[in-house]
């Protein structure tokens, strides 16, 4: 095994940017699919996963909103979560920041509460028994409309204390972010931190709009940021994250092959960018694979593998404790390894 793999395997890792929906592994799909009583139009697990070849994004979405069909009951999203805690503790993440997609549930009738707890009752084991911390974030479809993203705000305004910020995903490109400039006013104004999809496949104006009105504190994507040199410089003065995701990047078409990947370019121009796995069921691959990926595509060095992991603990939303503990962790395993 080369080197640079076993030093990514060993680096205690952060996830900010992943649907946990997303990490619905076909396996599960059909447990699930069985304890429900679901049909599903898949005969093996091999059939779902041939399936999981993907255009650009809305090819993705569509099946990424049908699979999320077998979930149900509280247990079934505390299996989900949990399945994902375990994995990734495995992988020495040490904290992650989830999305969760209320939406794609409430719209089917499973009740938000019944979300809300099986992903929070596995957070809660997940810091218990995994050691993994976590904060979560709930997302609107932006292919829905302001006013059901309102609605939703309004449900989530008596979980305070277990939602940490609002985000905003789905279908890009027709649904730029001031389409929802007063759902994020309100959040704002309601204690939540705000994320958003931006420049994934959108263009550059996506990502001022969510700059200037959602006034995000941390972009999902961005990687289309880097078309427009005044924006990536703004983006570099506001010492504002990316959550970058490589595979997901390769797998929806957003580059055309990972040597491609402009990851080392924002690094280079001095962006906060960071690695995440997104969707990892249906992009094949979790933390270490996105690292390893991008990795070995683009030559990265130990050190800018140790960059990219100080981003990720700066752009938390962890309070100075919480991301001191981890720099603490991240500086030993420097010292030991690099
Ligand atoms: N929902 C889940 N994954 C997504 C992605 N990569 N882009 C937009 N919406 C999503
Ligand atoms: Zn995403």
């Amino acid at each position: 095994m080369s080197d640079i793999v076993q030093f990514i395997r060993d680096l205690p890792k952060v996830e900010l940017h992943l649907h946990i929906e997303g990490s619905l592994e076909p396996e599960l799909m059909f447990a699930l699919a069985q304890r429900n009583k679901i049909d599903i139009p898949f005969k093996s697990v091999e059939e779902v996963r041939a399936a999981y070849d993907f255009g650009n994004l809305q090819d993705f979405l569509d099946i990424y909103y049908q699979g999320m069909n077998v979930l149900r009951t509280e247990q079934d999203f505390y299996d989900l979560t949990w399945a994902y805690l375990t994995r990734v503790a495995g992988e020495n993440v040490q904290h992650v920041e989830i999305f969760f997609d209320p939406q794609g549930h409430t719209g089917r009738g499973v009740a938000f509460e019944t979300v809300l707890d099986g992903i929070t009752r596995a957070l809660d084991d997940g810091k218990k028994k995994l050691n993994v911390t976590s904060k979560l974030i709930m997302c609107f479809l932006r292919h829905l409309s302001e006013e059901d993203a309102m609605q939703t705000l309004a449900q989530a305004l008596p979980y305070k204390d277990k939602i940490l910020g609002v985000g905003l995903d789905s279908s890009e490109v027709g649904h730029p972010p001031s389409k929802f400039a007063r759902v994020f006013e309100k959040a704002r104004a309601e204690g939540f931190l705000l994320v958003a999809h931006a420049g994934e496949e959108g263009p550059p104006e996506y990502v001022w709009e969510a700059i200037d009105q959602l006034k995000i504190d941390r972009i999902d994507h961005g990687n289309r940021s880097l078309e427009d040199d005044i924006l990536s410089e703004r983006i570099v003065q506001d010492g504002m994250a990316l959550t970058v995701c490589p595979l997901s990047n390769l797998k929806l078409c957003v580059v055309k092959d990972m040597q491609k990947h402009p990851l080392k370019k924002m690094l280079d121009l001095g962006i906060k960018a960071t690695v995440n796995s997104d969707d990892p069921a249906y992009f094949g691959g979790y933390m270490n694979d996105n690292y390893i990926a991008v990795a070995t595509a683009l030559g990265l060095s130990k050190q800018d593998i140790l960059t990219l992991a100080r981003n990720s603990i700066e752009a938390t939303f962890l309070d100075d404790a919480g991301k001191k503990r981890l720099f603490d962790n991240l500086e030993a395993y420097a010292l030991k390894a690099a």
